[in-house]
C-alpha cells in the first residue's frame, strides 16, 4: 500500500463556534482556539479541521457561507486567521479548512445577483425552475425538512435547496461557477491552509431530469437523493478540481459523503483516480435509522456495527482510503450513543476510543470526544438552536402527530446541539468557555467532566486519546495493517486483527456492562504478545483470556 502522510495523521475536528470564546459575546473564536493550540499540541494531533468560518448569517452556523473570501464577524478577521494559521504551522499541526461549495447563504452577491432577474449573468449561478401547475418544480424533501424549493416572487420561479431556504444549491452546471470556486479555492491554498473538508461534495452533481423522487411511508415529500447523490457528473467535477487547483499543492482532501456505497468510494478516492485523499461516510451512524429517519429508534444488534464497519475496512483494502470517525458536529455524542455515560463513561470512552483508533483509515476526534463528553438533555425546546432540530420538532408535533414528550426524547438522543455544547474546559463559570452568555447552554455536567480536571488526571480519557496517538506514530501496522474480523456473531465483543509484516494486532473490544467471555483461534495465541493499551490495567506480556470486564479494551501486539 502506497504510504502518505495523510493516511499516517489523526484529525481535530474544531466546531469554532463553541471551542473558546477569547472576547466574551458568547460565541467562540479564532483567538480563542489560538489560546488552546498548546493543547491540541500535547493531545499530538496532526490536522486542525475547522468547521466553517467564512462569512455567513449562521441559519445552519456557518454552513451558509456569504462571503467565501473573510471571516466571519464573530469569529475574528482574516488577521487572526492568518495570526492562528502561522501559530499552527509553528506547531508543526495543519489546518484543514471546511469547503461549503454545494450550496452557499442567500445573502451570498452571487445569489443577490441571481434573483435580481432571469438576465442577471449570475442567474444560472444557481438552480431556478418554473412552478409545476402552480407547485414546486418536483416534490424533493429538503434535508432540514419541507419542500426543497422555495417561490421567489421577483422572478416567479422557485430555486433548489437541498438544506434551508437560506442555503440555495449552486449550478454545478455553469463553467463560471466552477471556474469561480476554483480560484476561491487556490486563494486559500496561496495563503497556505493545508487542505479542504468537502461538504456533501457528492451532492453537487444533479441529474438534470430533475424528477420526482419516491413517497417513502407516511412522508410529505419525495426522497430526491437518486437524483443528487452521486450524481452524473460528479467524476467529471472532482477530477477538474483536482487538475485545476488540489494537484498543485501536498494537501489534504477527504469528501463528506452521505449515501455513499464502498464501491462508489473507490471511484473517489482509488488509485490513479485523482479525485479525493479519504471519503467521510455514515452508515455506521445511520444504525437505528427507521420510517422518521435519524428520529426514530429502531432496534440494532453490536453485530450490525461490525458488519458495516467492517465492510468498510475490507472494501477500500488497498485501493482508496476511509476516516475514521464516532462523532461530528452532527451527531450525538458516542459515549452516549454506543458507549454508557453513566456509570462507565470512562471505560466505555476508552473501549469506543480504541476500537476506532485501531481501525484501518484516518481517525477523527471531535473536541470534547477525548474528555467523554456526552449528550445534553434540555427541557425545553427553546434551548435548543439547531436548524434541523428545531425544524424537525415541528415536523414531528404537528405533522407526524408525535406528542411533545416523545419528540423530545428523540431529540435528546439524536439532535446536533449534543455535539455543540461550548467545550468544557474547567469547572468554573460556564466551563471557562466564555466570560459572558454562552450562545447555546453549557452542559450541566462540566463541574465533573472537563479538560482541566482530565489534564491532570494520568488515567483520565485525555491521556488515553494521547497515548492511542502516540502508538499510531510509533506502529505502523496501525496505519497500514490489513484489517480482518473475529467473532463475527459474538453480540457483546468487537474483535478484530489486523496484519502488517510478520506482526499482527489483536483488538478486544467488550461493549456491554457485563463481563465477555470469549475464545481465540489457536493461531493467535502461539504468538508472543505484549499488550499495547487497555482500560483495566497495565500493559504487559502475553494473551489474557479471562473474560473481558465491562467496557474492556485489550490491544495486543503479537510477534
Ligand atoms: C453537512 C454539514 O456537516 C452540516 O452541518 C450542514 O448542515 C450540511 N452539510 C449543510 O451544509
Amino acid at each position: 500500500m502506497e504510504k502518505s502522510w495523510w493516511k499516517e495523521a489523526v484529525v481535530y475536528q474544531v466546531y469554532p463556534r463553541s471551542f473558546m470564546d477569547s472576547d466574551g459575546d458568547g460565541i467562540g473564536d479564532l483567538n480563542g482556539i489560538l489560546q488552546k493550540l498548546d493543547y491540541l499540541q500535547e493531545l499530538g494531533v496532526n490536522v486542525i479541521w475547522l468547521s466553517p468560518v467564512y462569512q455567513s448569517p449562521n441559519d445552519d452556523n456557518g454552513y451558509d457561507i456569504s462571503d467565501y473570501q473573510s471571516i466571519m464577524t464573530e469569529f475574528g478577521t482574516l488577521a487572526d486567521f492568518e495570526l492562528l494559521l502561522r501559530a499552527v504551522h509553528e506547531r508543526g499541526m495543519k489546518i484543514m479548512m471546511d469547503l461549503v461549495v454545494n450550496h452557499t447563504s442567500d445573502e451570498h452577491s452571487w445569489f443577490k445577483e441571481s434573483r435580481s432577474s432571469k438576465d442577471d449573468p449570475k442567474r444560472d449561478y444557481y438552480i431556478w425552475k418554473p412552478g409545476n401547475q402552480g407547485k414546486e418544480p418536483n416534490n424533493w424533501e429538503s434535508v432540514f425538512k419541507g419542500s426543497a424549493w422555495e417561490y421567489d416572487e421577483g422572478t416567479s420561479e422557485y430555486y433548489l435547496h437541498l438544506f434551508s431556504k437560506k442555503q440555495p444549491d449552486l449550478n454545478w452546471e455553469n463553467r463560471k461557477l466552477r471556474e469561480e470556486i476554483y480560484s476561491m479555492m487556490t486563494w486559500w491554498l496561496e495563503k497556505g491552509v493545508d487542505g479542504f473538508r468537502m461538504d456533501v461534495i457528492n451532492f453537487i452533481s444533479k441529474d438534470q431530469s430533475y424528477s420526482d423522487g419516491h413517497i417513502y411511508h407516511q412522508k410529505q415529500y419525495g426522497d430526491g437523493s437518486p437524483y443528487f447523490m452521486n450524481g452524473p457528473r460528479i467524476h467529471e467535477f472532482l477530477q477538474e478540481i483536482n487538475q485545476q487547483v488540489l494537484s498543485r499543492y501536498d494537501v489534504m482532501t477527504v469528501g463528506e459523503m452521505p449515501g455513499v456505497s464502498t464501491e462508489e468510494a473507490q471511484l473517489y478516492t482509488g488509485r490513479n483516480r485523482d479525485e479525493l485523499h479519504m471519503v467521510f461516510q455514515f452508515e455506521h451512524m445511520d444504525l437505528g435509522g427507521g420510517p422518521e429517519g435519524k428520529w426514530s429508534d429502531a432496534d440494532w444488534k453490536l453485530s450490525d456495527l461490525k458488519r458495516i464497519l467492517s465492510k468498510w475496512q475490507t472494501g477500500l483494502e488497498g485501493n482508496g482510503w476511509n476516516s475514521l470517525y464516532w462523532n461530528n458536529h452532527d451527531q450525538p455524542r458516542v459515549v452516549s450513543r454506543y458507549g454508557n455515560d453513566g456509570r462507565y463513561r470512562i471505560e466505555s470512552a476508552k473501549m469506543l476510543a480504541a476500537c476506532l483508533h485501531m481501525l484501518q483509515g484516518t481517525p477523527y476526534i471531535y473536541q470534547g470526544e477525548e474528555l467523554g463528553m456526552t449528550n445534553v438533555t434540555f427541557a425545553s425546546i427553546d434551548e435548543y438552536r439547531d436548524i434541523e432540530t428545531l425544524n424537525s420538532y415541528d415536523e414531528l408535533v404537528h405533522f407526524n402527530g408525535w406528542s411533545k414528550e416523545r419528540t423530545m426524547s428523540a431529540i435528546h438522543a439524536r439532535s446536533r446541539d449534543n455535539a455543540r455544547t461550548p467545550m468544557q474546559w474547567n469547572d468554573s463559570r460556564n466551563a471557562g468557555f466564555t466570560k459572558g452568555s454562552p450562545w447555546i447552554k453549557v452542559n450541566p455536567n462540566f463541574r465533573e467532566i472537563h479538560a482541566e480536571k482530565a489534564y491532570n488526571d494520568p488515567d483520565s480519557i485525555f491521556h488515553f486519546y494521547k497515548r492511542l496517538i502516540s502508538l499510531r506514530k510509533e506502529y505502523e501496522i496501525i496505519v497500514y495493517g490489513r484489517y480482518e474480523l473475529l467473532l463475527p456473531d459474538d453480540e457483546r465483543i468487537f474483535a478484530y486483527t489486523r496484519a502488517f509484516k510478520k506482526e499482527k494486532l489483536l483488538v478486544l473490544c467488550n461493549f456491554k456492562e457485563e463481563h465477555a467471555p470469549f475464545s481465540l483461534p489457536s493461531e493467535l495465541l502461539s504468538h508472543t504478545a505484549t499488550k499495547l493499551i487497555g482500560n483495566y490495567g497495565q500493559e504487559g506480556t502475553g494473551i489474557a483470556l479471562e473474560p473481558l470486564c465491562p467496557y474492556e479494551c485489550r490491544v495486543y501486539l503479537l510477534k
